[in-house]
């Protein structure tokens, strides 16, 4: 059984990863400041698990407290979601963003370096594309500058990542995570109001918010609404699993990127839709202004996740939006 170190581990795909991590054989071992979620989902993870986990309250930052995890936990790997990703707040307050995301990421490395340990699985974003030529977008698309702060934080960690030469390195680029686990024991739990838009459909659909706004509707799309790849968070979590196999049968392996999306484009009406029919609940929203910094379209070419990772997305947007509707249901009760 091998220990891996999840960063950010009771976090929204922390969380989902610890799961999937633990139905493979792997031991995960949790750290995280608590700075964005609950002590409450070590316990959701227990339940479902059926086991404890070995936890600790600690900042990615601090790089004494890491060298000594990774010591005394004899870690075989690690996969580092702990960040900020507000992407808004991002550009209120980028030095904030700079020093967690990038303070954290070369923390964890030095402490990887104290300790040799070269293998590593780091949660990188469809950001870094900024507006693509062209979707699919497939991982050989340039890089352009990114839209706010917190994807240029994404762009640098993966440069970083490329300069440490002895590392073994996956860099997922994530499309959008949507979506929660079947148990509805853990789901995604913005603290305050969300900026992401199912969180903000469950909570209109809760009553918590009067109403949706759609963030324009005279993009170039069909229904003039953004396109976004969502993607089940239980799959994009099993999607660490096969990053982590990947590294171990791959041991010359420096750094190799794989976009982890479905491959299909959803706008915004498209998902208040599909959540409407699928929850026969009826969703307030009205159109509003565009938000400043969106991607108009955006939507992966996974091909390459599918034949080098043997990842492919299982579960469709029905799922997606059923599940999403459970945790929330569940979170009211
Ligand atoms: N949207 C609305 N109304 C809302 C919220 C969102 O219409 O209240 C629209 C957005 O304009 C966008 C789509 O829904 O067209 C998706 O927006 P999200 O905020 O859910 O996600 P983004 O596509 O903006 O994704 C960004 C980054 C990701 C990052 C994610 C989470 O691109 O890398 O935010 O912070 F992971």
């Amino acid at each position: 059984m091998k220990n891996i170190l999840v960063t950010g581990g009771l976090g929204y795909i922390g969380a989902h990863t610890v799961v999937e991590l633990f139905n493979n054989g792997y031991k995960p071992i949790i750290i995280d400041n608590l700075s964005n979620t609950n002590i409450e989902v070590l316990n959701r993870l227990e339940q479902i698990c059926e086991h404890s986990f070995s936890f600790y309250n600690e900042d990615v930052c601090n790089t004494d407290a890491l060298t000594n995890i990774l010591k005394t936990e004899a870690i075989h790997g690690i996969i580092h979601f702990a960040a900020f990703k507000a992407v808004g707040e991002s550009v209120q307050a980028p030095i904030k963003y700079y020093k967690n995301n990038i303070g954290g990421m070369t923390s964890l490395l030095e402490a990887m370096q104290n300790q040799g340990i070269n293998n590593l699985v780091f949660s990188s974003s469809c950001t870094v594309y900024g507006e693509p030529d062209h979707s699919p977008v497939n991982e050989l698309a340039p890089i352009k500058r990114a839209n706010s702060p917190y994807g240029r934080t994404k762009q640098m960690g993966e440069d970083i990542l490329m300069d440490c030469q002895g590392l073994n390195t996956v860099a997922l680029r994530y499309f959008n995570p949507i979506g929660a686990h079947a148990s509805a024991l853990i789901g995604e739990l913005p603290i305050g109001v969300p900026n992401n838009l199912m969180p903000f459909i469950t909570q209109t659909a809760a009553g918590i918010r009067p109403s949706l706004t759609v963030f324009g509707n005279d993009y170039n799309t069909k229904d003039g609404t953004c396109i976004r790849d969502y993607i089940h968070v239980v799959d994009l979590a099993k999607a660490h699993v096969k990053a982590l196999q990947f590294i171990a049968q791959n041991p010359n392996n420096h750094f190799e990127v794989f976009n982890i999306g479905t491959g299909n484009g959803y706008t915004v009406l498209e998902i208040i839709k599909a959540f409407e029919t699928v929850n026969q609940i009826q969703l307030p929203y009205q159109i509003g202004n565009r938000r400043a910094g969106d991607v108009e379209k955006v939507w992966a070419d996974a091909q390459k996740a599918e034949t080098q990772l043997g990842w492919k997305a299982e579960l469709g947007l029905n799922e997606m939006v059923q599940s999403a509707w459970q945790w929330q249901l569940q979170l009211k009760a």
